[in-house]
């Protein structure tokens, strides 16, 4: 019934009372539930306190992949299948909306792409899409090597400053600062320089992100509520971060909108950026022609990317760090790979580079089946629907208005789906699908088995995987994001000895949008050739 041309109509007040009384007679058994759902009630004080998505890991491993979690009358469904998930992202994706997530981020992001209203996101997300050509992701590339440069002058400094005892360095924060100065040249050609100094526009910046996060995992947005807004501590000072960052912001779009030239798309595909001043995201959407937004859409639009684009790549990075110290034998292989790639060259990759180093991004994309950033993504349904049963399972009734959560943090760690789920191991994507199965779970529905790539993502992977989630809102950044934490990644492995500065264990999880580490993430740094395991590693690589 309904279709891109005719979406559902947005929720009502009356749509969302109907689903609470419904939730209420199906609690006191004066109505049948229109599922067979397990529903995980008592598990609910379980939830608060620690991580949420490890705390859905928990009901996952006792229920399966569908359950409810009911807080009385409000009920979620979480869901963990991959045959769901698909129906969910791609087949029906008219259906859903990003339902509370776009309550909270609204004020954050206004329209961006991510919070944004149907109609505003097909214009946007059409408009954006574009912008992540090829000619300008191979000349970002060169940008991603320049700022890792700058990381790797700032370690060589703390080894020479550590006068023979080798640096630890919080290396989440070496990260997050190197992903900040990228996506800030990236989005607007503005440079944070997050790595070398801190600023009143940074400081406020990451607040701002803090908040968003610290938003996204709260259920009841009482900053809604105005009076709150200049009584809460938080509160005032997100009001003043704001103000700075969007002050920063407007300058930054009047500046670009001064220098406007209206340029066709095919043209501006075509540009050679070594030789644009301005390569920004924010030039392309300012220049291309047919293209009018307002400058608060524009805001937005940035906004929207400098979030999701920051966070999660310093994430990733941050993971797959610390799998990788825990194991020489694969960082050996890893640094093989970069040698055999680049030869003499010690400049960082570049786009073609890239393309060869297969080890390297499979250890990216194990990482990120791992430790999936977000681990949790929110959706409400906006019209009845079924989801696809398996072969054990019934088909599940969902009234207009539930709120859906496809935990991928489980799905990615289901020992359905994978062989040892929680062994970091990224020669696994070389093999095809195993299905182990686990019987008697209910909904259950097995991927392809089918399936190996040297590119995993969710298609490859029948939709088990989702790194960037999938169907129309998957990810815009993915390929940006993936030749970013490359080379990145290649290029400090290639050039430093890390290895973990503290028991593995002591390394705790936090929650947020992404998934953080609690106090940080200790990285001993030596220069090359200093730590005697990896040495031995790449010593018995070597003789293979
Ligand atoms: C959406 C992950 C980097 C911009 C998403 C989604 C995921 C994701 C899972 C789907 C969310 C959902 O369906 O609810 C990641 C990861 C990244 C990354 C893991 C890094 C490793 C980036 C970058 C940018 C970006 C670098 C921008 C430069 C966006 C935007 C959306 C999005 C705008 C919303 C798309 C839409 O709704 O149409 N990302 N992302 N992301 N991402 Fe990324």
């Amino acid at each position: 019934r309904f279709s891109e041309a005719n979406p559902p109509p947005p929720l009502s007040m009356k749509d969302s009372m109907d689903l609470w009384i419904e939730n209420i007679l199906v609690l006191y058994g004066d109505k049948e539930p229109r599922d067979t759902v397990p529903v995980a009630e008592g598990d609910v004080s379980d939830l608060m306190g620690g991580p949420f998505f490890l705390a859905l890991h928990r009901c996952f491993k006792q229920y399966g992949p569908i359950y409810k979690l009911a807080f009385g009358p409000k009920v979620f469904i979480v869901v963990n299948d991959p045959v769901v998930c698909r129906h969910i992202l791609r087949e029906r994706s008219i259906l859903y909306d990003k339902g509370v997530l776009s309550e909270i981020l609204e004020p954050i992001m206004g329209k961006g792409l991510i919070p944004a209203d149907y109609e505003t996101w097909k214009t946007r997300r059409r408009a954006i899409v574009p912008g992540f050509h090829s000619a300008w992701l191979e000349f970002m590339t060169g940008m991603f090597g320049y700022c890792t440069d700058g990381l790797s002058e700032k370690l060589d400094g703390l080894i020479a400053a550590g006068e023979g005892t080798a640096p630890v360095v919080e290396m989440e924060t070496e990260y997050s600062s190197l992903a900040l100065d990228i996506i800030g040249k990236a989005v607007f050609n503005y440079d944070f320089k997050s790595t070398q100094t801190e600023s009143p526009v940074i400081k406020a910046v990451y607040r701002t992100l803090r908040e968003a996060e610290y938003r996204s995992t709260f259920l009841f947005p009482y900053w809604k509520f105005e009076p709150l807004n200049w009584i809460v501590p938080r509160q005032r000072q997100f009001r003043r971060d704001m103000k700075l960052v969007n002050n920063t912001l407007r300058k930054l779009i009047n500046e670009a909108q001064h220098g406007k030239q209206s340029t066709e798309l095919d043209d501006l595909k075509r540009r050679d950026y070594e030789n644009v001043s301005d390569p920004s995201m924010l030039r392309f959407l300012v220049d291309l022609r047919g293209e009018s937004t307002t400058n608060q859409q524009l805001r937005d639009d940035l906004m929207t990317m400098l979030i999701a684009g920051h966070e999660t790549t310093a994430a990733v990075l941050t993971w797959a760090t610390y799998e990788l110290v825990q194991r020489p034998d694969i960082y050996a292989r890893v640094r093989a790979e970069v040698d055999a790639v680049m030869g003499d060259r010690q400049s960082p990759p570049t786009f073609q580079d890239v393309k060869s180093l297969n080890l390297t991004r499979r250890v990216l994309a194990e990482s990120l089946r791992m430790y999936p950033e977000p681990p949790l993504l929110i959706r409400r349904l906006l019209a009845d629907d079924t989801l696809p049963g398996g072969e054990i399972g019934k088909p599940t009734n969902l009234k207009r208005g539930t709120d859906v959560f496809i935990c991928v943090y489980s799905m990615h760690r289901s020992p359905a789906l994978w062989e040892e789920p929680d062994v970091f191991n990224p020669d696994r994507w070389l093999k095809p699908f195993s299905n182990p199965g686990v019987e008697g779970w209910s909904g259950y529905n097995p991927p392809d088995p089918n399936r190996a790539s040297l590119y995993p993502n969710e298609v490859n992977a029948d939709f088990a995987f989702l790194p960037f989630g999938g169907g129309s809102r998957k990810c815009v950044g993915d390929q940006f994001a993936m030749l970013e934490s490359t080379v990145a990644f290649a290029t400090l492995v290639r050039r430093f000895d890390f290895s973990l500065g503290c028991a593995p264990s002591e390394v705790g999880v936090d929650t947020g949008a992404t998934i953080h580490t609690k106090g940080g993430m200790p990285i001993r740094v030596r220069k090359r050739g200093e730590w005697d395991e990896l040495n031995e590693a790449s010593a018995k690589l070597a003789q293979q």
